[in-house]
C-alpha cells in the first residue's frame, strides 16, 4: 500500500540533515515508487531562501550525497520531484507557513500532513507551539528528531508542549539507528530462530560490546555539537536503542506497543551511570573547529560500562564507546561469550590468545554478522587458530534495494507505524538514567585525530578488550 496524498513540512530544511539525509532519502523514496501519488515538500527555515534558491540547495544535496537509484541524472524524475518543492523561510512568520501548506493541500485535494522537525532541542518547542497556533497541528502528524531535550527536565517540557498541541499517536520521536536494517535484523535473529535466543542470557554471554567509532570530525557542525556532546548526540539516543533490542525479552507480537514496552522494561533495568564508569576525551583541535568555544569543554568521544539489573542481564557488562575523529568508522554490536569452564588445551596452543568467541552485528548497510570462533590449525599437534563465519546480505543477494535508514522511517510514519519509534516513557528513563553524568561529568582527556581515543577506555574495559578494529 502507498501512504495517502501528502504535504510534508520540513522545519530545518536547509541544514546539514536535511542535505545529508532527508532530502536525498525523499528523492529515492520517490524513485522506489514508495512516495504517496502525489506531495508537496514545504521546506522552512531561518536561512533567507526562495523556491528557486531552495530547489537549487536540493539538487546540490542530491548530487552531493547521493543515494543509489537517485542521482540527478534521471532527469524527468528530478524535474517531477523538484516541481513539488518550495520554501518559506522563518522570517516570514507562521501565517505565510500556514497560507502556503494550505495552497499546497488543495493542489492535492486534501491529503495528510507530516510535519518533520529538523531543528536543535531549543529551538523545538517554539515550533511544537507555532504549528498549535496555526491549527497546522490539526489531524497531522509530526516526526521528532533527535536528541529529544538535553536532559529530564527538558525533555518533560517538551513532551508536556508536544501533548498540548498533539496526542501521542500523531507523534513519531525518530531514532534513525532503529530504521538500520543490521537493527532490525538483532530482532529477526533472535526472535526468528531457535538457535540464539537459548544462549542469549548471562549464563552465556560474559559481556557487550557496542561500538560505534567515526572518522567524522564535527566540520559545519560546531555551533549545534558545542550544546550536545557525543553523549547526548550519540548515546542517549542511538546506542542506547540499538542496546535495548540486544537486552529486551521477546515481545508478545511483532507490534508497536509489545516493542515499547520490552524495551521500555529494559530502560527502566538501567542502572543510573556511575560516572567513574565513563570516560570523556576530546580530539586535539576540536577548539579551532568553526563554531566552537576556545575553552570547550565538550566531549566528542565518549566510552562507558552500563549496566542492567535483570534477571537476564545481571552481572553482564555493556561496554559502549563513539567518538567523532577516530582511526576508523564501525557500527558494530559484539556479544562476547564465556571461555569454557575447563582449559584442556595445552598452554601454546593458542586457546584463548584471541579472546572470547564473538558474535558480531554490523550495523552498516550491509548488515554483516559474524561469528568468531576456535578451530583447529591444520596439521599435527593442536594448534589453534580463530575461524570467522560471515553472512551478508550483499551475499545473499536479498541485499538490493536496501533502504537507508531516514528512508525506512519517514515512510514509516507516513504510513503511521509506530514500531520503530520511540516514546516518551522511554527517553525520560534514558535521561534519568544519565542524571548522575550529566550533573558531574569526568574530566576531559584529550586524544589525536585519527586515533582510537583516550588510553584510560582501555582501563575502563579491564580485563576485556575492545573489539574494533577488528583482529579476529
Ligand atoms: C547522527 C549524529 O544522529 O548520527 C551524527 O548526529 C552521527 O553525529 C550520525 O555522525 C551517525 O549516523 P550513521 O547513520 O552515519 O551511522
Amino acid at each position: 500500500a502507498l501512504p495517502d496524498p501528502h504535504v510534508i513540512v520540513l522545519f530545518g530544511a536547509t541544514g546539514d540533515l536535511a542535505r545529508r539525509k532527508l532530502l536525498p532519502g525523499l528523492l529515492r523514496l520517490y524513485r522506489a515508487g514508495l512516495m504517496p501519488p502525489d506531495f508537496r515538500i514545504v521546506g522552512t527555515s531561518l536561512d533567507p531562501f526562495d523556491d528557486a534558491s531552495f530547489r537549487a540547495l536540493a539538487r546540490e544535496a542530491v548530487e552531493q550525497f547521493p543515494r543509489s537509484g537517485s542521482g540527478v541524472d534521471d532527469a524527468s524524475s528530478w524535474a517531477e520531484f523538484s516541481r513539488r518543492l518550495s520554501f518559506v523561510p522563518g522570517t516570514a512568520g507562521p501565517g505565510a507557513l500556514a497560507d502556503r501548506v494550505h495552497a499546497a493541500r488543495s493542489e492535492l485535494g486534501g491529503g495528510r500532513l507530516l510535519h518533520y522537525l529538523s531543528v536543535p532541542p531549543s529551538a523545538a518547542r517554539a515550533v511544537v507551539r507555532e504549528l498549535g497556533d496555526t491549527g497546522l497541528s490539526e489531524g497531522a502528524r509530526i516526526v521528532m528528531e533527535k536528541p529529544f531535550g538535553t536532559d529530564l527536565a527538558s525533555a518533560q517540557e517538551l513532551n508536556g508542549a508536544l501533548h498540548g498541541v498533539f496526542a501521542e499517536q500523531q507523534i513519531f520521536r525518530i531514532d534513525h539507528f532503529l530504521g538500520k536494517e543490521a537493527a532490525q535484523n538483532i530482532l529477526a535473529l533472535r526472535f526468528a530462530n531457535g538457535l540464539f535466543e537459548p544462549i542469549w542470557n548471562r549464563q552465556h554471554i560474559d559481556h557487550v560490546l557496542i561500538e560505534v567509532p567515526e572518522t567524522l570530525s564535527i566540520g559545519m557542525r560546531g555551533s549545534f555539537y558545542e550544546g550536545t556532546g557525543a553523549y547526548r548526540d550519540m548515546v542517549v539516543t542511538h546506542l542506547f536503542q540499538v542496546l535495548a533490542f540486544v537486552a529486551m525479552e521477546p515481545p508478545t507480537a511483532l507490534e508497536p506497543r509489545a516493542i515499547t514496552e520490552e524495551k521500555n522494561k529494559v530502560f527502566r533495568s538501567l542502572k543510573p551511570l556511575d560516572p567513574a564508569c565513563v570516560v570523556r576525551g576530546q580530539y586535539d583541535g576540536y577548539r579551532d573547529e568553526p563554531g566552537v568555544a576556545a575553552d570547550s569543554e565538550t566531549e566528542t568521544y565518549v566510552a562507558l560500562r552500563a549496566e542492567i539489573d535483570n534477571w537476564r542481564w545481571s552481572g553482564v557488562p555493556f561496554y559502549l564507546r563513539t567518538g567523532k575523529r577516530m582511526a576508523d568508522s564501525g557500527r558494530i554490536i559484539s556479544i562476547a561469550y564465556h571461555e569454557p569452564p575447563h582449559g584442556m588445551f595445552p598452554a601454546g596452543s593458542g586457546v584463548g590468545s584471541f579472546g572470547p568467541d564473538h558474535m558480531t552485528f554490523d550495523l552498516d548497510e550491509a548488515s554483516r554478522l559474524s561469528l568468531s570462533f576456535y578451530g583447529k590449525r591444520p596439521g599435527p599437534g593442536m594448534r589453534l587458530e580463530k575461524a570467522s563465519m560471515q553472512f551478508s546480505l550483499e551475499e545473499t543477494g536479498l541485499g538490493h534495494d536496501v533502504l537507508e535508514a531516514y528512508e525506512r522511517l519517514i515512510h514509516d510514519a507516513m504510513m503511521g507505524d509506530h514500531t520503530l519509534f520511540t516514546t516518551a516513557d522511554g527517553i525520560e528513563r534514558l535521561w534519568e538514567v544519565s542524571a548522575p553524568l550529566l550533573a558531574d561529568p569526568p574530566p576531559l582527556e584529550p586524544y589525536p585525530p585519527g586515533s582510537w581515543g583516550p588510553p584510560s577506555q582501555d582501563e575502563l574495559i579491564a580485563p576485556h578488550r575492545w573489539r574494533l578494529p577488528f583482529e579476529r
